[in-house]
């Protein structure tokens, strides 16, 4: 597809967008969420879902879903699997997918202990050689997609569930300082997007929570620019902390001049409450009106991504046995009692932040842009994507 074909699409999807916020054309997850005054709501997606038209049809409406995150195809080991030999076609694919259809990209991850390359999983490193090597992978990757990311998740997962650090090659060669160096790396690359640290467990874990904030506060102690805190939030049915209790782990990042999302939402049922009955799946619903509704509560909480949004894709039953049917979507994509718990809450929310505008009034299209609180920002960004799309969205080396 040519530069300006990718530029006609996308100008044709923010155009059709434009026209169908004036009307109430359906209401789902993103749109309510926007009109709750957030940026959006979003999933993950892999390649391997796009021959799925069951799958896409939910996907590419954008009225659910606003924000996608690769689930795999960003991650090292796929970018750079040998040393300087980058590769993008399969995140690329995604991209073009996503942005063609005027919906936003969040790019998952650079520095993370998991999915490396063997060779940089079994290298012999000195503190040089291992920055050259950190400095070209998240430049490369950078670089690539510089304007297409709404964010960037810098460094994932660098703690342990005690608050200690966790082990990696980074930080057996440079020490801690890899954290902030990482951030400092990444913008440069690409001054444009939002730079994230991201991890699990912080939301039921408080010594990893409190290390986390201690990580925020060090990598601004050392002068490195840090946006963003990415909550995963994999979570267990009944098990899953008050809104509340949420909302105020939110807010202490929040106070640190950090904005926060929830970047890998599922909460699974646990054996031997498999296959959920109705009470577990009224937790369920529960569980994720607490998430969804402690994003809703604190100002610089900008949305919330699900880790995919149908069972037929989720990663926990094949890494956990004995968990599953964590998504809002069942395997057979029937929408469960948690996605019309959620919409709920959405609806009454967009309500109150629309000033008494009604359900109708408060779901536009979808589009992120408008109305809400980051709509103006959103205008920007896409004002910037539009621009990149048209000089310089052409595969980079
Ligand atoms: O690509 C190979 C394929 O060639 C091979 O045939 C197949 C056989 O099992 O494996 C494929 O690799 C799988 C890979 O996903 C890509 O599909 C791995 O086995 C599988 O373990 C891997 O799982 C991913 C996991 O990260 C790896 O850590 C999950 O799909 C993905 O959802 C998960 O995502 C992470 C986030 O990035 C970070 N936070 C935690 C989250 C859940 O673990």
């Amino acid at each position: 597809m040519s530069r300006l074909t990718r530029t006609l699409l996308l100008a044709s999807s923010l155009a059709s967008g434009a026209a169908a916020q004036n009307g109430t054309q359906g209401e789902g997850l993103h749109s309510l969420m926007v009109a709750a005054g957030k940026l959006y709501f979003g999933t993950a997606m892999e390649t391997n879902n796009f021959d799925d038209a069951a799958y896409q049809a939910i996907a590419t409406n954008k009225n659910e879903f606003g924000m996608f995150t690769p689930e795999n195809s960003q991650k090292w080991e796929v970018t750079e699997p040998t040393q300087n030999d980058f590769s993008f076609t399969q995140a690329d694919s995604i991209a073009e997918r996503v942005l063609s259809n005027g919906q936003l990209f969040r790019c998952h991850t650079l520095t993370w202990h998991s999915q490396l390359p063997p060779f940089v999983a079994n290298g012999t490193w000195t503190p040089e050689t291992l920055t050259a090597v950190l400095t070209a992978h998240i430049t490369t990757v950078m670089q690539h997609y510089a304007g297409q990311c709404y964010a960037w998740d810098v460094v994932n997962e660098a703690l342990n569930e005690d608050g200690s650090l966790r082990s990696s090659p980074f930080l057996t060669t440079l020490g801690e300082a890899y954290i902030p160096l990482s951030f400092t790396i990444a913008a440069q690359a690409d001054p444009s997007t939002k730079l994230y640290y991201n991890d699990f467990n912080l939301e039921t874990t408080p010594p990893k929570t409190a290390a986390a904030l201690s990580l925020v506060r060090a990598v601004q102690s050392a002068g490195a620019p840090i946006h963003g805190v990415g909550f995963q939030a994999h979570l267990n049915v009944g098990q899953t902390p008050s809104r509340a209790d949420l909302a105020a782990i939110l807010t202490s990042f929040t106070a640190l001049g950090v904005e926060v999302a929830y970047t890998e939402l599922d909460i699974a049922h646990v054996a031997p409450a498999l296959p959920a009955d109705e009470a577990g799946n009224a937790q369920q619903a529960e569980d994720y009106a607490a998430v969804v509704g402690s994003c809703l509560d604190v100002e610089a909480c900008v949305g919330v991504t699900v880790w995919q949004f149908t069972d037929r894709y989720s990663w926990v039953p094949s890494t956990f046995p004995g968990k599953g049917e964590a998504c809002l979507w069942t395997e057979g994509y029937e929408k469960k009692v948690a996605y019309e718990r959620v919409v709920g809450l959405l609806r009454e929310a967009a309500v109150v932040e629309g000033g008494g505008g009604g359900a109708g009034g408060g779901a536009g299209d979808g589009s992120g842009s408008g109305n809400g609180r980051w709509g103006k920002w959103v205008d920007f960004f896409r004002g910037k994507l539009e621009y990149v799309m048209f000089d310089a969205y052409t595969p980079r080396p």
